[in-house]
């Protein structure tokens, strides 16, 4: 009998002791899901740059791989605006940007497997608008001189997002300079085009804008 009742007892405690266990198990069970729902704050959506030597090889490959499609998208616009732009000059060369960026753009980011883009702190194209992780970063760069704008790569999970600084230079201010001057030549075409245009007052040395790519790593 007192056997019997002791083991009884033994039976409870372990009952107890299961079911304490089993109600920590649930408590955890339930606060993973409750934290994954919690409101994203500004500080979360902030783009988690990665350190230049905390790469690896997967993400140094997919690096290489934007910055490959953004080398590609610089050499073929430059290169179809001077070609443009020896034949008839800003006039001629502002089509080029006007009708060829955007297929441009879309061709080589296929050809290279990313996501790519142009965008600014002053954009003259809304389609140029930066991709969600890229808008502060972009923002809060808008009062950096070209030289001073470095490089930046960002951990966006199964993809890295890359920027790169995009200078001003003479050629660039025939459309993108003194707002007066770019009106009197170019103004007609690019009022029609642009109605919303805050590309201009840019002066050489100014950080126009940024090369964004997206990566699979
Ligand atoms: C002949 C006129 C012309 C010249 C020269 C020119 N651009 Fe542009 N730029 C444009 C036009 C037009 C667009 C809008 C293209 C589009 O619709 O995507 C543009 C768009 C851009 C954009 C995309 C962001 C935005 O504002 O929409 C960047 C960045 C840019 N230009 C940088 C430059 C740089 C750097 C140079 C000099 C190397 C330069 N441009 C020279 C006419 C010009």
């Amino acid at each position: 009998m007192i056997t019997h009742s002791r083991s009884l007892s033994v039976l409870i405690l372990v009952i107890t002791s299961l079911s304490l266990g089993l109600m920590a198990v649930r408590a955890g069970g339930r606060d993973t899901p409750a934290a994954d729902l919690a409101p994203v704050t500004q500080a979360q959506v902030e783009p988690a740059v990665i350190a230049p030597g905390a790469m690896d090889a997967a993400t140094t490959a997919a690096v290489e791989r934007a910055e490959a499609a953004i080398r590609a998208l610089q050499v073929t616009l430059v290169g179809r605006l001077t070609e443009e732009w020896n034949q008839g000059g800003a006039a001629s060369a502002v089509t080029v940007c006007r009708d060829e960026a955007q297929p441009l753009t879309r061709r080589v980011a296929a050809e290279h497997e990313v996501a790519l883009g142009r965008t600014s702190h002053r954009l003259r194209n809304p389609l140029n608008a930066a991709p969600a992780w890229a808008v502060s970063f972009v923002q809060s760069h808008a009062a950096t001189r070209a030289a001073d704008a470095a490089p930046v790569n960002v951990d966006l999970g199964d993809r890295v997002g890359v920027l790169r600084p995009i200078a001003t230079m003479e050629m660039c201010t025939a459309c993108h300079g003194d707002a007066a001057a770019v009106e009197k030549s170019l103004g007609t075409v690019l009022r029609k085009a642009y109605p919303d245009d805050k590309a201009v007052g840019f002066a050489v040395g100014d950080l126009r804008g940024w090369m964004w790519a997206e990566a699979k790593r």
